[in-house]
């Protein structure tokens, strides 16, 4: 790792850190406090449009909410580099630890716009993109890099190569193609390649589901950090488990199913308190999540579905737990 990026001190003492990665209408306040909890070094946003960050109304305000956390990257899309500069302020006034600039997202909308992975397709504006926030913030800047748009197009090499010098401060690299979206299976080689290819940290992504993948992420790709999506999903004791299996070689115990319900519960009081009955529909797929293959989770999320309030849910996972 290159001793001089202004990343590396954020991933903290451990020698294998683990990073909560970003997921929209996933990764709130209340699932990155939790994350932070179970050992994520860091944790990162949804990503938030650079454009509407620069006129924040009440939804940007909450999504870039940081107040009571710490370790958090808030991650931008946008393609204009003025626009995404502006945007990046707002954020490290916030109080961003790093500001990430998403360079992987493969949603329609958003290529369309010309950001997201489609800034694949244009490695000299990825790079602008990067100098103009790096001449506003003081933080670290990232970016999060998929393998590439497609077969046929410049791959995550040349972007890398393209946003390190231009500053970048770290980079995350997807294993897959945007023309994938999330078939088939992240391929390691191109984190492998990446990380030999420029000298700031490069942290790794794609398909870790268990701990042992994790060491097995670090051991096959030589990555700084490792970044987990969507196994955390209603499973926050993945980072634990990580940490312990890459200081010990043992998998801890999962959690058990009381365990289980009673982090659902948890989460839905963090959930209330933070956003209100508005996270309602957020809390739901949550519950679902914690429960997944429990006995009794079909009638489960039937009730779940049914309950109208979060006051509701917190009863129907109540009365669940009471059984477990
Ligand atoms: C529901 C969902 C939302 C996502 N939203 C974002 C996002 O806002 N920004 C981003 O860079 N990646 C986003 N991703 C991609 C993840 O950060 C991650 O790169 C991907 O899921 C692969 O990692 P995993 O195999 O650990 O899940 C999202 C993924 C999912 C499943």
């Amino acid at each position: 790792m290159n001793a001089t990026s202004k990343f590396e001190p954020l991933l903290g003492p451990d020698d294998f850190p683990l990073l909560s990665a970003p997921m929209a209408e996933i990764s709130d306040k209340a699932f990155r406090l939790i994350a932070r909890e179970f050992g994520a070094a860091l944790a990162w946003t949804e990503m938030v449009p650079a454009q509407v960050l620069c006129h924040p109304t009440p939804y940007t305000k909450e999504l870039i909410d940081l107040s009571g956390e710490t370790g958090v990257v808030v991650q931008l899309f946008g393609c204009r580099p003025a626009e995404v500069a502006a945007a990046a302020e707002v954020a490290a006034e916030a109080g961003a630890a790093a500001i990430d600039i998403n360079m992987g997202c493969p949603v329609s909308r958003v290529v369309q716009g010309g950001a997201g992975a489609a800034l694949m397709l244009r490695p000299e504006l990825a790079a602008a993109i990067v100098d103009a926030v790096k001449s506003r913030v003081d933080v670290p800047v990232t970016v999060k890099l998929r393998r590439g748009w497609d077969e046929e197009s410049p791959d995550a090499l040349v972007v890398a190569r393209a946003v390190a010098a231009a500053g970048a401060d770290a980079i995350t690299v997807h294993g897959r193609y945007r023309s994938q979206f999330f078939s088939g299976r992240a391929d390691w080689e191109i984190i492998a390649a990446v990380k030999k290819a420029v000298g700031v940290p490069v942290i790794g992504n794609g398909d870790v589901w268990q701990a042992h993948d994790a060491a097995r992420m670090f051991k096959e790709t030589g990555c700084d950090a490792v970044m987990i999506g969507r196994a955390a999903r209603g499973n926050p004791w993945i980072f634990a488990a990580c940490r312990t299996y890459l200081a010990t070689g043992r998998e801890p115990q999962p959690p058990s199913p009381g365990e289980r319900v009673a982090m659902a519960v948890k989460h839905c009081e963090l959930l209330a308190a933070i956003q209100g009955e508005t996270a309602l529909f957020r809390m739901r797929r949550q519950a679902d999540w914690y429960t997944r293959g429990l006995k009794g989770a079909a009638r489960l999320r039937e009730s779940l579905y049914r309950a109208g309030s979060l006051k509701e849910i917190k009863v129907v996972l109540t009365a669940f737990l009471a059984c477990c």
